[in-house]
């Protein structure tokens, strides 16, 4: 219910479902429940007014304002029940949009960096050469003269695949949803990341999977954890983005990839391999993708191009073999009969180019320079309760401030006034855990606003630790 609430999927103000009615549906005592309500009281999630029920508080007014209860000409939709259980983004609190702000919570690309120009200078003479297109359906799994540009595009990370293993899909998120509800049904156990992209949670838990994080260090998934875990919950599916998770920019090391491949054999589970922007190193050191050390169908690789080439195209890609493949590629026939072969024809000639190739290379220089410049700042204005490491690639840094100390309460408190937006930790877990940790992108925002944001939000951490501390 916290989730639901905290993703705004339960709307402010609305009534809760009746004690006794919500211990029937899950077959619990009523009492359970009410202590579930105190809790939700607790964490300033609801209120409660005496004779009339519990109701979801309104983040943006007064406990005053609160008790005045609105109308609602659609409050009977209520009573039909959904399934969505957590989808953070759209939370108002977390993933707020101010007028004239400081973006450091949007993981893209400043659009001044993006090939946009490169990309559409072909446009008309590409469309006047494949009219015929904008009256056919095409394959569910992508244009094959688009999916062949794509199989060469992977050689860079190692993957040797035949066009016809690729489906194209709109974006990451699509793969994982069609591999999610390919795959996961009720109760069945996915093992993530802790911290994971917010996005994978919200799909896996609408799925009805039983969520359990497993932990990394800067090697990326601690794999000799996973024996005993593996053991114990015996997974159907490990989701991974061993390529700079999402948020801490860890990387899995090639010797645990093995072990991880080899614990999937003897455990027979699923790998699912995220790739959202391992193109994006700031070190010498070439990544190959663990899906290229997969011998035997385990791994499905799941491509990403938003945070490479912009988000508008919703570009991604799914590569694997097999039964997985065809039910996949069945799924995505059902899921929307195929991704736009507009997209794909007008992205051809730059992925079959070595336009993609140099552009890359200027882009990581350039992110680069940016993610440098937000490291001087924050070692100028940081205050030493403030933790980073620094990312050899991604978009993104990991900051901790120290345990007792919530990032939620740093934005509300003061970063809301400032327009400094920031991703607070507990979004990453599945249990709201390590909430004093948070996320900035340092690839957003011009360098101005990007020197003033990080500087400003140093002074805001700073206010914030000394005001604790009083
Ligand atoms: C790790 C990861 N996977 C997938 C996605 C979804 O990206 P898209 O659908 O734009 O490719 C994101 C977006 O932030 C991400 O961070």
């Amino acid at each position: 219910m916290s989730n639901r609430i905290l993703s705004g999927l339960q709307i402010e103000g609305s009534k809760l479902i009746s004690v006794r009615k919500l211990a029937k549906e899950h077959a619990i005592s009523p009492v359970t429940v009410m202590k579930a309500y105190e809790l939700l009281e607790q964490d300033g999630l609801i209120y409660r007014i005496h004779g009339k029920g519990s109701f979801v508080r309104f983040r943006t007014k007064t406990k005053e304002q609160d008790t005045t209860t609105q109308t609602n000409p659609y409050s009977w939709q209520e009573s039909h029940k959904d399934y969505l259980n957590r989808v953070q983004f759209s939370n108002p609190i977390r993933i707020p949009s101010f007028e004239n702000g400081y973006d450091l919570s949007n993981a893209s690309i400043n659009p001044n960096l993006l090939p946009t120009e490169k990309i559409i200078s072909t446009f008309s003479e590409t469309l006047r050469r494949d009219i015929p297109i904008l009256s056919e359906y095409g394959q569910p799994e992508g244009d094959p003269e688009f999916r062949q540009a794509l199989s060469n595009y992977f050689k860079r990370i190692g993957l040797k695949t035949n066009y016809d293993q690729i489906i194209v899909t709109n974006g990451g998120q699509q793969g994982l949803h069609l591999v999610a509800s390919t795959f996961i049904g009720k109760n069945d156990v996915v093992f993530v990341e802790a911290p994971t992209y917010p996005g994978a949670i919200d799909i896996f838990t609408s799925r009805g999977a039983r969520i359990i994080p497993i932990p990394m260090d800067e090697n990326g998934l601690k794999v000799d954890e996973l024996y005993a875990l593996c053991d114990k919950y015996k997974p159907k599916l490990i989701y991974t983005i061993p390529c700079f998770n999402n948020p801490t920019g860890y990387c899995l090391s090639k010797q645990r990839k093995k072990i991880l491949l080899d614990l999937a054999e003897s455990y027979d589970f699923i790998i699912v391999e995220d790739d959202a922007w391992g193109e994006l190193n700031y070190d010498d050191c070439h990544r190959i993708a663990l899906k290229s050390l997969d011998r035997t169908g385990r791994v499905i690789f799941i491509k990403g191009f938003s945070k490479v080439i912009g988000p508008t195209y919703r570009l991604g890609a799914i590569v694997a073999e097999g039964s997985f493949l065809h039910r996949l590629a069945l799924n995505k026939s059902n899921s929307d009969l195929g991704s736009p072969l507009l997209i794909q024809r007008l992205l051809m000639p730059f992925f079959s180019s070595n336009n993609i190739d140099t552009y890359i290379d200027e882009l990581r220089k350039k992110l680069k320079a940016k993610l440098m410049l937000v490291d001087r700042i924050l070692q100028q204005h940081a205050p030493p309760q403030l933790r980073w490491t620094l990312p050899k690639g991604g978009l993104n840094i990991w900051l901790k401030m120290p345990r007792g100390y919530s990032s939620d309460r740093l934005f509300i408190d003061y970063l809301q006034e400032e327009k400094i937006s920031i991703l607070p930790g507990s979004m990453f877990f599945t249990d709201n855990n390590m909430s004093n940790c948070f996320r900035i992108t340092f690839s957003y925002l011009d360098d101005v606003d990007l020197q003033f944001a990080v500087k400003r939000l140093c002074e805001c951490v700073t206010a914030f630790v000394d005001r604790s501390n009083n």
